[in-house]
């Protein structure tokens, strides 16, 4: 299942959105309908209770973050979260320091992606192109990325 099936709003919006249970039991009334695994989410279904969201990324709240404005200028899931389709349980896979921030935004090109490719787990430049240098190049002129000078500034993720 594609990753903005559930996260709804990592595109429009600075938070990507935890699905609702009924958005599950959309399938999950037929699907595995007494799997043990899905009890939780059937007791949530009958008593109206959310299903508790342990929340893992979690950023203080003196640092501004949007997903929409990575998603939406070729920065894709996998680049901060890892491979969350291998996942068993998802686990943070960077430091989300202020370090790991500056590192890219001080040069993001060999981090970007097609829009079309954002949510996908395996597209490296390396595979997609011969020149995979100036595909880079290409996106970042595309994507009007800024200059370093005004990605590192502190108002960006402090407001
Ligand atoms: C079937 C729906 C579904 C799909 C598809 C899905 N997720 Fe999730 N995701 C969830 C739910 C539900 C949670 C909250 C789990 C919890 O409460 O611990 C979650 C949690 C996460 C978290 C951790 C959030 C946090 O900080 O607590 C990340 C990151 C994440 N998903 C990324 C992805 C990515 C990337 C993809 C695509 C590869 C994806 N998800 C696909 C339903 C989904
Ligand atoms: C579009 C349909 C669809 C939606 C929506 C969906 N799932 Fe699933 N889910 C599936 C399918 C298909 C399987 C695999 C069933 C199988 O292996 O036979 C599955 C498997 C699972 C399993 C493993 C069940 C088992 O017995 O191994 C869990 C747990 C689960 N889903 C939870 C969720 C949760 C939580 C949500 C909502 C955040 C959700 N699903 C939304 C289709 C869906
Ligand atoms: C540039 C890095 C970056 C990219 C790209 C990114 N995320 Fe995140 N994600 C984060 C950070 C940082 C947080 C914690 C935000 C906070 O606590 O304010 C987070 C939090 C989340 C959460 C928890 C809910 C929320 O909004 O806080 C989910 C779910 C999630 N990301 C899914 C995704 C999905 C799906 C994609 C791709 C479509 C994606 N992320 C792309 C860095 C990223
Ligand atoms: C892998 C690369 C990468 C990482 C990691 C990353 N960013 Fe970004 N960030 C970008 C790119 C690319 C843009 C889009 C710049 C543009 O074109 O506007 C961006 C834009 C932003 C913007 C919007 C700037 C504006 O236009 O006003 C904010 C805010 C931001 N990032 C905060 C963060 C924070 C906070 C972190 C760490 C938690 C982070 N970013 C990590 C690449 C990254
Ligand atoms: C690209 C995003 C980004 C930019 C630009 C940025 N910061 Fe940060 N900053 C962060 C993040 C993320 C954290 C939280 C790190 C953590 O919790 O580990 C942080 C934390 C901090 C802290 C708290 C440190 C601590 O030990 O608790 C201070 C102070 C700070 N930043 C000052 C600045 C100043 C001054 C600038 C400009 C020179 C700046 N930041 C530019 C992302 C950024």
């Amino acid at each position: 299942m594609d990753c903005r099936y559930c996260h709804a709003t990592v595109e429009d919006s600075a938070y990507a959105a935890i699905p609702t249970t009924t958005m599950c039991m959309n399938c999950h009334a037929s699907i595995r309908s007494d799997s043990d695994k899905l009890a939780d989410l059937r007791h949530s279904f009958e008593t109206g209770q959310p299903v508790r969201w342990v929340k893992i990324h979690d950023e203080p709240d003196f640092v501004f973050f949007n997903h929409a404005a990575h998603v939406n200028h070729g920065v894709g899931c996998v680049t901060c979260h890892g491979r969350i389709d291998q996942m068993e349980q998802v686990h943070q896979h960077e430091p989300l320091s202020m370090a790991w921030c500056l590192k890219c935004h001080r040069n993001p090109t060999p981090n970007l992606r097609p829009l079309d490719r954002i949510t996908d787990m395996e597209w490296s430049a390396d595979q997609a192109s011969d020149q995979p240098a100036d595909l880079l190049q290409r996106l970042h002129e595309q994507y009007e990325i800024p200059s370093s000078q005004f990605m590192t500034n502190c108002t960006v993720c402090h407001r």
